[in-house]
């Protein structure tokens, strides 16, 4: 069959009208307009065999357009706009100054892109470089929060937290007086257990270290987004005052129901109007996948070996799902949500995203949850820091680029080399080796 009736016969069979089209053909996702945008000044000069001498440049240039958005997001005039915002359409607010040039040159220095002459600078390492500016920048503002996405940032999808290394990295943040918390689309109320599970190689880490009370004290965990707040607390098991530390999280919501507590009937809509669209992206994409609802969320997930048997010949997957299925089905959850209400909205804030193996949509975002936090500890934006990995507009970090400066990783990898750089080049600690802290207690 050649090429034009292939073509020809999907469009028989897969009857698409054009309002149904709209979404995916004219809004690009899976983009970031920034990074693009930076890309693309540097291959002009990697083309132009030219990297070495014009790259600092273009970096300066990227440097004072940053600095300009930030004088017209500054200034009192509402229409401000900047050249920066029309060149990157999309982009939020920078909360700090961005040393792009001096991150620049000291990642050119490690990694010697410019003396590359097949393989021109990758968009990772062009994020590389945003992430290390604004480490950089941080040494300035006095870092006081460092708040983590879980799956794919603290542990790999669907694990526990595992690596001594990160563990002990997180320690020394929580020792040197800056709080972190784990921010996280995994809800599961107020069942601290349950999150101790997910954080057991952290936890067992503490324990084996017996890191003292008071750092303990300043570990939080966020979980659905921005629903559920815990904190960690210090106990002796073996009675009053002897046997070793261990730990335990602690829920706190008293606290945070002044912070955030939806109306149940808002709460309601919302997940109905959800569990709708997410149904209806079963029937039409993902006849396979189950859909879960929460106390403050709906998903969609693989079905397993039932999903497959109740879809035989139809849909793809057992235990994953085509990722662009799951995009359309984020994509149509976002129209409905907008179009519910008579094309006014759903009343409260919601996250719908891909978690790559699986789409959920939750009440709240991680906006509501790093606001909140900040104000728990009565913290300015520029002193705080959120590590995700879902930065696309399809993902569940975006939210809280609205809150404090971000480093997108994707990797738990990249996340234990920032938070290097965050313990020496931000905090100004020489000394990262293990320790025992019972001394220190
Ligand atoms: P995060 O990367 O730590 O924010 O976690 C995202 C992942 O948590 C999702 O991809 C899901 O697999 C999982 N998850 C479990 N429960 C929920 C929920 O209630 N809402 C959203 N994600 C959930
Ligand atoms: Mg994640």
């Amino acid at each position: 069959m050649d090429d034009a009736h292939a073509t020809h016969t999907l469009q028989a069979h897969t009857p698409v009208t054009p309002s149904s089209r709209r979404n995916y053909l004219a809004k690009p996702h899976r983009t970031d307009a920034l990074i693009d945008f930076v890309k693309q000044l540097i291959h002009h000069s990697f083309v132009l065999d030219a990297l070495e001498h014009t790259a600092p440049t273009t970096w300066e240039h990227v440097e004072e357009l940053v600095d300009d958005h930030r004088a017209a997001q500054a200034s009192a005039s509402a229409t401000a706009t900047s050249r920066l915002a029309e060149l990157a359409p999309g982009i939020s607010t920078f909360y700090t100054r961005l040393p792009l040039a001096s991150a620049w040159r000291l990642y050119d220095d490690k990694y010697a892109l410019s003396k590359r002459r097949f393989v021109a600078p990758s968009s990772s390492e062009i994020r590389h470089v945003f992430n290390l500016a604004q480490v950089l920048a941080m040494r300035d503002t006095g870092l006081r929060l460092v708040t983590f996405d879980g799956d794919q940032t603290l542990y790999s999808d669907g694990s526990d937290f595992s690596d001594p290394k990160l563990a002990r990295y997180l320690v020394l943040l929580l020792h040197s007086g800056v709080s972190v918390a784990l921010v996280t689309a995994a809800g599961y109320g107020y069942e601290g257990a349950l999150y101790e599970r997910r954080l057991s190689g952290f936890l067992e880490y503490m324990r084996s270290r017996q890191v003292p009370e008071e750092a303990a004290s300043r570990f939080y965990v966020l979980g659905g987004e921005c629903n559920f707040l815990l904190r960690l607390r210090a106990i002796r098991r073996k009675g009053e005052g002897v046997g070793p530390l261990d730990y335990e999280l602690e829920s706190r919501e008293h606290d945070w129901e002044a912070i955030w507590s939806p109306r149940d009937s808002e709460v309601q809509e919302l997940l109905n109007v959800a569990e709708e669209s997410i149904r209806s992206s079963v029937r039409d994409l993902l006849p396979r996948a189950r859909v879960i609802r929460k106390s403050r969320a709906v998903g969609l997930v693989a079905g397993g070996q039932r999903g497959k048997a109740a879809a035989l010949g139809r849909g793809a997957g057992k235990s994953w799902l085509p990722r662009e299925s799951l995009d359309e089905a984020v994509l149509r959850l976002h129209d409905d949500l907008k179009r519910a209400n008579g094309g006014r909205g759903v009343a409260l804030p919601f996250c719908a995203f891909n978690g790559g193996s699986d789409v959920w949509c939750d009440v709240g975002t991680k906006r509501v949850g790093v606001d909140g936090l900040r104000k728990v500890l009565g913290l300015v934006a520029e002193c705080v820091l959120h590590i995700g990995d879902q930065f696309l507009n399809t993902g569940n970090d975006h939210a809280a680029r609205h809150s404090c400066p971000c480093l997108w990783i994707t990797n738990v990898g990249e996340t234990k080399q920032v938070i290097k750089h965050v313990l020496r080049d931000a905090l100004g600690l020489s000394d990262i080796k293990d320790r025992s802290w019972a001394s220190s207690s």
